[in-house]
């Protein structure tokens, strides 16, 4: 079934055949003649075309129309979000060189688990169980990553494990987590209006009033602005558990972003004083990754133990994906998640909770464990 109404599916007809295929994820088009798209993680250029540049303008018009909003000369910049979840990205020229350019990210009904990543090798079972642990006992998760590493994937898997007698608020630049429990509140930011300019209502203004509706946990799905210091005062005040994503390359560089993110603020906090709110909110950094062949993986899941006397945050990786090889066929990475030979701070809490995580999950496998290094393995 297309993403798009009856109404506007005259406009796309050039790319039906790929809207109506679940294999494909996105749809980039560069320009009226280029359409590339994306199926498991792999891009490949189409043979769609449309006839020219006005008919792609008037598709893209009559998307755009149909949530309200404007894309025209003045407004040459698309971001919206489509009544079924799908998420549209557009540049008109003169500022798209190649013609108006256009990423459809589609909305997939069924939504990963836990279950799906490990059998896709992105996660190892023992690292999903880990997880599953640290979500269960409240610890606050950020997960980090470049764009479209699967961020908002995991935060969705993560929200799903939340204890369902807990109080959840959710607050999103457009709904995008699904996140089924007895108790969820969701929210969403609100653009200001395209002719007066007013009534914008931001992830700051909504994280500040979820801390006044009694929230157990607050879920942030993209912290990219001054709410960063908002998030780390609740993760610091009493609802742990709490989590978000942040744009990083690796888990103590997610820290430096939040502080960044902080400082962008009108705040009259001082600078060292965040970074000791974000060293001591910060417990797990789920670090996703989209490597070159295509795979999104997990590569690290780290602890955060504070700052060291320079000022650096302390990070240990508890696991982390490992590349062994590369299947010469298809090109695809060869590898595992493994376990780093660091036991969390908080182990002592998996024991009196009686969760069923052996300590030695936390050990590397045989073939990585010489001299506490990581060595390849042997072909
Ligand atoms: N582990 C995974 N294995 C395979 N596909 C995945 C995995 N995680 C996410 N995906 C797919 O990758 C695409 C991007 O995922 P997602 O939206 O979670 O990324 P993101 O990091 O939140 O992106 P953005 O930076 O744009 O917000 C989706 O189509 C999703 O279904
Ligand atoms: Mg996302």
């Amino acid at each position: 079934m297309s993403v798009f109404s009856d109404a506007i599916s005259n406009f796309l007809a050039p790319i039906k055949n790929l809207l109506d295929d679940d294999s494909v994820t996105e749809i980039m088009i560069n320009g009226p003649k280029e359409i590339f798209v994306e199926i498991k993680g792999q891009v490949y250029k189409t043979p769609n075309q449309f006839e020219d540049e006005a008919t792609l303008l008037s598709a893209v018009r009559s998307i755009a129309q149909s949530v309200n909003r404007i894309i025209d000369g003045d407004n040459p910049r698309l971001d919206a979000r489509l009544p079924n979840g799908s998420r549209i990205h557009a540049v008109l020229p003169p500022m798209a060189k190649c013609g108006t350019t256009v990423a459809i990210r589609k909305f997939s009904k069924e939504k990963l688990s836990f279950k799906d990543l490990v059998n896709f090798g992105s996660l190892s079972s023992a690292a999903a169980r880990f997880l599953d642990v640290c979500v269960h006992l409240g610890k606050n998760i950020i997960v980090s990553g470049g764009t479209g590493s699967g961020k908002t994937t995991m935060l969705n898997v993560l929200g799903t494990r939340i204890p369902k007698t807990e109080r959840l608020i959710i607050i999103e630049d457009a709904v995008e987590l699904q996140i089924h429990a007895e108790h969820v509140v969701q929210f969403e930011t609100r653009k200001p209006d395209e002719m007066r300019g007013i009534g914008e209502v931001s992830i700051r203004e909504l994280v500040l009033s979820a801390m006044r509706l009694r929230p157990d946990r607050i879920i942030v799905g993209e912290v990219r602005g001054d709410e960063a210091l908002d998030l780390i005062q609740v993760m610091n005040t009493g609802h742990s558990g709490s989590m978000g994503t942040v744009h990083a390359n690796s888990p103590v560089d997610a820290c430096t972003r939040l502080e960044t993110l902080c400082l962008m603020g009108d705040t009259k906090v001082p600078a060292d004083a965040i970074r000791k709110m974000i060293a001591s909110a910060m417990q797990i950094i789920v670090q996703c990754s989209r490597y070159h062949d295509g795979g999104r993986r997990t590569a690290q899941i780290s602890e955060i133990l504070g700052i060291d006397e320079h000022g650096r945050y302390i990070g240990r990786d508890i696991f982390k994906w490992v590349q062994t090889g590369r299947d010469e066929a298809t090109g695809k990475y060869i590898g595992e998640m493994i376990g780093c030979n660091y036991v969390p701070t908080f182990y002592n809490d998996i024991v009196v909770n009686k969760f069923p995580f052996q300590k030695n999950l936390f050990a590397p496998p045989e073939w990585a464990a010489e001299n506490g290094t990581v060595k390849k393995k042997a072909a």
